[in-house]
């Protein structure tokens, strides 16, 4: 585990000016990474890349979703299917983006891919069954993404920041299904 700086003196807000240029020089290698920074960067890594997981596994399961939409109503859904799976792989995109800033690798292989994932891959039978599924899959996510954004707390503020974006898309696709599953069942 990386050390942790130590506290500035009491009443001074920032490292001085001297001590933060003589860091930077510290370890260019790290390239983001610098000696300020807080969190545990394999914690960090392996974090993100369960949600680099959970992201491969719902892109999957949407574009399955997507092209075995079938009925009435399916036109609309299948269409809201094919933009979350979009959506899904921004996600990924972005967090195996952060992965390599922290000087991890990303995890793309397909070994192990379900177990490493949160949210699982259930196909489902009626387009009920799907949407079902997939609002459970993003519940789990927002949950998972939730409690990464509480472990992280100020200790790093830009993975922080990039996965409330994600949290944030997360909820509005679960909003999606709710009323999806509501218009159908209604
Ligand atoms: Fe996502
Ligand atoms: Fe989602």
């Amino acid at each position: 585990m990386a050390k942790k700086p130590s506290a500035p003196p009491p009443g001074s807000f920032l490292t001085d000016i001297k001590t933060l240029r003589e860091r930077a020089r510290k370890h260019i290698e790290q390239g983001a990474v610098t000696p300020g920074y807080r969190a545990d960067r394999p914690t960090v890594i392996k974090l993100l890349n369960e949600g680099l997981a959970t992201e491969i596994v719902c892109i999957l399961r949407y574009r399955r979703h997507h092209y075995m939409a079938a009925g009435i109503h399916a036109q609309g859904v299948a269409a809201e299917f094919l933009t979350h799976a979009i959506e899904e792989q921004g996600h990924a995109d972005l967090l195996a983006e952060r992965i390599v800033q922290l000087g991890g690798e990303p995890n793309f292989s397909p070994e192990g891919l379900t177990t490493r994932s949160h949210a699982e891959y259930v196909e489902g039978e009626t387009l009920l069954d799907m949407i079902r599924e997939d609002l459970v899959a993003e519940r789990i996510a927002i949950d998972s993404y939730g409690e990464m954004i509480r472990y992280l707390g100020n200790d790093d503020s830009t993975t922080r920041r990039m996965l409330e974006g994600i949290l944030a898309m997360e909820e509005e696709h679960a909003d999606d299904l709710a009323s999806m599953l509501e218009k159908l069942n209604g």
